[in-house]
């Protein structure tokens, strides 16, 4: 019972539907996802055995990796977990090494995103376990008695397997002008100087890679990713915020205080407990938030003058 309690607990949670952006059709796409929401929950504890010819000697000696495959673009598929066993000996320790053994070996139509393999692209995030991981650089756990879960990010659309759709969180990141605006003309070749404290507030800032694991962790993001712009992207709209050599940072605040980009924060700190990076999302949004409210304060001063 208790096994089977820790398997749901770990489990996350998914929104298994296709996301069609061509479609005008809203009432069949709001058909297409609660119905393919419904038969993920359904099956959701139905698992494939990838190689059912296994003995349990063989299984008891390797790593049993269940994946979550699914390919909405196929009527006849639906969401499920695959069941792989592989030899850890045989492999480098992170769960993309597995990942990939697993696509070369057993199933090339395995979907998954990778690039960098050294943590730089953001592009492996998903879910390892339970938490939101850049699967290249998260080790993987090497307890041969527990299955390990790899899942998509959650709340996200699937694209396939264990690819999802990142269009809303790029065109989110867009809107925040994530590049140095300035007013004042450049002067010739220039550099624009920064001190070395100036600089410092950028640390921890710039080194996000936008994998949207804090985003996709975040309980206020999962209600409103229409309307709330989620730790990411919040994190970055902070980091041009404080950067030195802007000139735009009223504009910026004045555009983030509108309607709901930033208050949805409940201050509950899964960014920060998830990120790959160590970065502390939370820590910016607080940041960002007295900011907010300091600008809101002068504007109002500056009104009653
Ligand atoms: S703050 Fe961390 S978890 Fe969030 S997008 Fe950046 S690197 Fe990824
Ligand atoms: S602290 Fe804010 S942004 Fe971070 S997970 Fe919680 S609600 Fe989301
Ligand atoms: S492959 Fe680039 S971050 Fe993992």
């Amino acid at each position: 019972m208790l096994q089977r309690l820790s398997k749901v607990i770990r489990r996350p949670m998914f929104w298994h539907g296709t996301h069609h952006h061509d479609s005008n059709d809203a009432t069949k796409r709001l058909f297409d996802t609660v119905s393919s929401t419904v038969k993920g929950i359904q099956q959701i504890n139905y698992v494939v055995e990838h190689d059912p010819k296994l003995t349990a000697e063989e299984k008891s000696k390797m790593k049993q990796f269940l994946i979550y495959r699914y390919d909405p673009a196929d009527e006849n598929d639906f969401p499920k977990y695959v069941s792989y066993y592989v030899d850890l000996k045989k492999i480098p320790p992170m769960y993309l090494d597995a990942l990939l053994y697993i696509k070369d070996n057993y199933d090339s139509s395995l979907s998954l995103r990778r690039s960098c393999r050294e943590g730089i692209c953001g592009s492996c995030s998903m879910n390892c376990n339970g938490l939101h991981k850049l699967a290249c650089i998260h080790a993987i756990d090497t307890d041969l008695t527990q299955p390990a879960y790899i899942t998509p990010l959650g709340h996200m659309f699937v694209v396939k397997d264990l690819v999802v759709d990142m269009t809303n969180f790029y065109t989110q990141y867009k809107t925040i002008d994530p590049y140095l605006k300035r007013k004042t003309p450049k002067e010739g070749n220039k550099e624009y100087i920064q001190s070395v404290d100036d600089r410092k507030l950028l640390d921890g800032l710039y080194e996000c890679v936008l994998c949207a694991c804090c985003s996709t962790s975040c309980p206020s993001y999962w209600w409103h990713p229409d309307r709330y712009l989620g730790p990411a992207v919040l994190m970055q709209a902070y980091r041009w915020i404080v950067d030195s050599r802007d000139e735009y940072t009223d504009e910026r605040l004045e555009k983030l205080a509108e309607d709901v980009k930033v208050e949805d924060c409940q201050n509950i700190g899964m960014c920060s407990f998830t990120c790959p990076k160590g970065l502390d999302p939370q820590k910016s949004m607080n940041h960002l938030m007295k900011l907010i409210e300091e600008y809101k304060e002068r504007k109002i001063a500056s009104a009653t003058l």
